[in-house]
């Protein structure tokens, strides 16, 4: 291991933009294709492997529901966000606030309590033996109709005390987030976190309403900012958070190359940005090697991969006390690093 991958390695962390169902490693999917006699259209791991080749995000949404097919019960769930939790420990990551997609599962015949059930008791293993916190944010499918998002919001009351927040994901183009007001009107009612995918292929404009019309705590992705300068000063001034996903930008060709990813110009401009893997298993990498793509490709200093540490904590919903206990353990890593 290179002293730079080192640095990465046991730099503490959190992880603000990972889509659980993401997450489903090729291995996996036959585990659990053959555990629930679900046929795949693929002869081998390295067959699928070969399909992970996309030009766009719908692309890449087509094979990862396709993908998501295989998990069926309870004890799947569990079983993919422990193989998740692991590799975020290898990676020095402290804490997780994750998406999963309900309408996924429940389109598919599954009660909303199996895919829940199963995520929530693969977290409480991971912080009894990983020691990694996490939280769940439920994502609404924004191909979908806002109906479809209130029923969803719906079938998950019985679990808001165990729900952080709720998020915005799938085709961006098209459906922007106006078309969710109301639900995330009541979501807000609730007592959940607001974020949304904003920017990633959509438009400026759509940040815009992200941020107006949802009234979102952090903007996932948010890279499309960059085109307007009244919308990265307002978000520079506010101290938004965005969740930057730099292998995920490469793979679906939102960048041409590392080498030419906006987390440089966003560090410098004094943006807060984070980041992270959003679908490690499709996109070629975990937290750490998302941090090590930008450091080589962008020459980053220690000390912007020290901010974008910094930055994952302090834009997190954890507490005030364990934000800055998690700070407080970066400083003490730097120390000891220097
Ligand atoms: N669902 C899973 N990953 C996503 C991404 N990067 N953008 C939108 N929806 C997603
Ligand atoms: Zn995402």
């Amino acid at each position: 291991m290179t002293d730079l991958a080192h640095f990465i390695t046991g730099l503490p962390k959190a992880e603000l933009h990972l889509h659980i169902e993401g997450s489903l490693e090729p291995e996996l999917m036959f585990e659990l294709g053959q555990r629930n006699r679900i046929a795949l259209p693929f002869k081998s791991v390295e067959e699928v492997r070969a399909a992970y080749s996309f030009s766009n995000l719908q692309d890449f949404l087509d094979i990862y529901y396709q993908g998501a097919g295989v998990l069926m019960t309870e004890q799947d769930f569990h079983d993919l966000a422990m193989a998740y939790f692991k590799r975020l420990a290898a990676d020095g990551g402290r804490h997780s606030e994750m998406f999963f997609d309900p309408q996924t599962h429940t389109d598919r015949g599954l009660p909303f309590s199996v895919a829940i059930d199963g995520l929530l008791s693969g977290m409480a293993e991971a912080e009894k033996t990983l020691g990694i916190t996490s939280s769940l944010i439920l994502c609404f499918l924004r191909h979908l109709d806002e109906d479809a998002a209130f029923a969803t919001l719906k079938a998950a009351e019985p679990y808001l005390d165990r729900i952080q927040g709720v998020g915005l994901d799938s085709s961006e183009v098209g459906h922007p987030p106006s078309k969710f007001a109301k639900v995330f009107a009541a979501a807000k009612s609730a007592g959940l976190k607001l974020v949304a995918h904003a920017g990633e292929e959509g438009p400026p404009a759509y940040v815009y309403e992200a941020l107006d019309i949802l009234h979102v705590d952090r903007i996932d992705h948010g890279n499309r900012s960059l085109e307007d300068a009244a919308l990265t000063d307002r978000l520079v001034k506010s101290g938004m958070t965005l969740t930057v996903c730099p292998l995920s930008n490469l793979k679906l060709c939102v960048v041409d190359d590392l080498k030419a990813h906006p987390m440089k110009r966003m560090l410098d401009l004094g943006l807060k940005v984070t980041c992270n893997s959003d679908d490690p298993a499709y996109f070629g990498g975990y937290i750490g090697a998302n941090f090590l793509g930008v450091a080589e490709g962008l020459g980053l200093s220690r000390d912007d991969l020290v901010t974008l540490a910094k930055n994952s904590f302090a834009g997190s919903f954890l507490d005030e006390l364990s934000i800055n206990k998690h700070l407080a353990a970066i400083d003490a890593y730097v120390a000891s690093a220097a």
